[in-house]
């Protein structure tokens, strides 16, 4: 499901809020009839704690965009690889060094900062009426081998930055905002995405696994996390669990990773919908053997059963009958790993997505068919079929929506409504509060590559709305 649905402003609404805007509003302008117009035009009650910066008051928003680009440039200097690439892995000397970064930020914004015991970071700005649940926003850190520096930073970094804005412009919220730094949405380390999110909303199951978890070093995930200074006591790792309604709402800023809103000229997107996706490890197993000694009849090449899986998954993909279906395979591992050695054993990772989730079951189903049968024909085993994770795709909240297009048609700009077919720790923070979620353009849709590049311009104009819309949804 798609909604098509841009939006260009009528003249008369930016002149009235141009004019509006001036002048600045002060305690002095107590008396001013504009002051009272400019909250009458709002909808939002007259609140003296607040009167120096209303939400439709958004020409006293002023971003520091130099500042933010300066951020997010030293932010990805912390990396495994050179530039322009980002390599940022869980709990890697890099991962401590930005996050700390980060932390630093926030304190320098007047956040109250907290950690978890895996290491999802928060940055609170406490509200006038503190008892309320607080607004919250934030993304990621972590970056993929090999990626680039804008994916989730915007998100994190953004969200400073929109908190500096509102402090500078005098507003007050009512409910405490506050920003997450999500530990891991990547799932490059222990091959679980979103597992900061995930465990945040509840993920007993991982929190299980997660105990025996291991990555590729074979070092497990416990280990790790001490490693990095988290998880220090802690074996059980339930204490992340959040309840049900810790938010009133959770707003993530992020670039669309897609080059819709680039080709069509649009500033925002304003995601409905996010794609489900699903993660499976595979695993074949045959003899392996002497690549000169071994006779072609003779061989059960555990490499060939994979790359004609791999065949199978585009077939099974492009032919599922929906065109949102969408399959990769970006891990293939062959054992023992010598070109004079016949494959005796080959691993792949595989990720399927929807936004219809029957579509994408339906592949799944297809594709485990179809590694069976490889097997059989090849003569290897099928030693691992293993679902990782087969998440159900998540919906944005109507009101929050409404509050991302209020704010981008206050600051006047255009906007659109989008899927997002990437998926992000909105996916899980929608299982315990309302979500929503803005986008912002990107060059040609590049992500997860060091081209990834988002201008100034744009990641302005995405802080001011999160800004905005934060601001709205804290007097609410
Ligand atoms: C997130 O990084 C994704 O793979 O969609
Ligand atoms: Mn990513
Ligand atoms: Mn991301």
């Amino acid at each position: 499901m798609s909604w098509k649905f841009s939006v260009s402003h009528s003249l008369p609404l930016f002149l009235l809020l141009f004019l509006y805007s001036f002048p600045l509003i002060s305690t002095q302008h107590n008396d001013d009839p504009t002051f009272r117009t400019m909250h009458d035009f709002s909808g939002y009650p007259v609140d003296k704690s607040s009167y120096t910066f209303t939400p439709s008051n958004s020409s006293s928003l002023s971003v520091d965009i130099q500042a933010l680009q300066k951020q997010i440039d030293e932010l990805s200097t912390f990396s495994d690889t050179p530039a322009p690439s980002v390599t940022r892995i869980l709990y890697t000397e890099n991962d401590v060094l930005a996050r700390r970064y980060v932390k630093n930020l926030m304190g320098l914004a007047g956040l109250s900062v907290t950690e978890d015991v895996v290491g999802n970071i928060f940055g609170r700005w406490d509200g006038y009426e503190p008892e309320l649940t607080a607004v919250a926003t934030g993304s990621h850190i972590d970056a993929i081998p090999y990626s680039g520096k804008y994916d989730g930073v915007v998100g994190v970094l953004g969200a400073i930055e929109a908190i500096n804005a509102l402090k500078r412009s005098g507003f007050k919220p009512k409910r405490s905002l506050e920003i997450i730094l999500f530990t891991s949405e990547e799932p490059t380390r222990f091959g679980i995405g979103c597992l900061g999110s995930r465990l945040l909303a509840g993920g007993e199951a991982l929190a299980e696994a997660l105990k025996t978890t291991v990555d590729g070093q074979n070092i497990s995930f416990l280990e790790a996390a001490r490693s990095a200074g988290y998880a220090r006591d802690e074996d059980d790792l339930s204490s992340v669990f959040l309840k049900n309604d810790s938010y009133s709402a959770f707003v993530e800023l992020h670039i669309e990773q897609a080059p819709i809103l680039e080709e069509e000229g649009i500033s925002i997107g304003v995601v409905t919908n996010i794609a489900a996706p699903a993660s499976i490890k595979v695993d074949f197993e045959g003899n392996g053997g002497h690549a000169g000694g071994v006779l072609m009849p003779d061989r059960n090449d555990a490499g060939l059963a994979a790359a004609e899986l791999m065949l199978a998954i585009e077939k099974h993909v492009t032919e599922s009958g929906s065109l949102d279906t969408v399959g990769t395979v970006g891990i293939l591992e062959l054992y023992p790993g010598a070109i004079n050695s016949i494959p005796s054993k080959a691993h792949l990772q595989i990720d399927v997505r929807d936004i219809e989730e029957s579509f994408r079951n339906a592949v799944i189903n297809k594709i485990h068919k179809a590694a069976k049968s490889i097997a059989k024909k090849r003569k290897v085993t099928l030693s691992e079929f293993k679902i990782i994770n087969q998440d159900p795709p998540a919906h944005s909240n109507g009101s929050l929506i409404k509050a991302v297009v209020d704010a981008s048609d206050e600051l006047n700009l255009t906007y659109k409504y989008m899927i997002s077919r990437a998926y992000h720790d909105s996916l899980f923070m929608a299982r315990i509060s309302p979500m929503g979620m803005i986008f912002i353009p990107c060059y040609k849709g590049y992500s997860h590559k060091p081209e990834e590049y988002a201008s100034p311009q744009d990641i302005e104009n995405g802080v001011k709305v999160l800004a905005l819309t934060m601001a709205k949804l804290s007097l609410r």
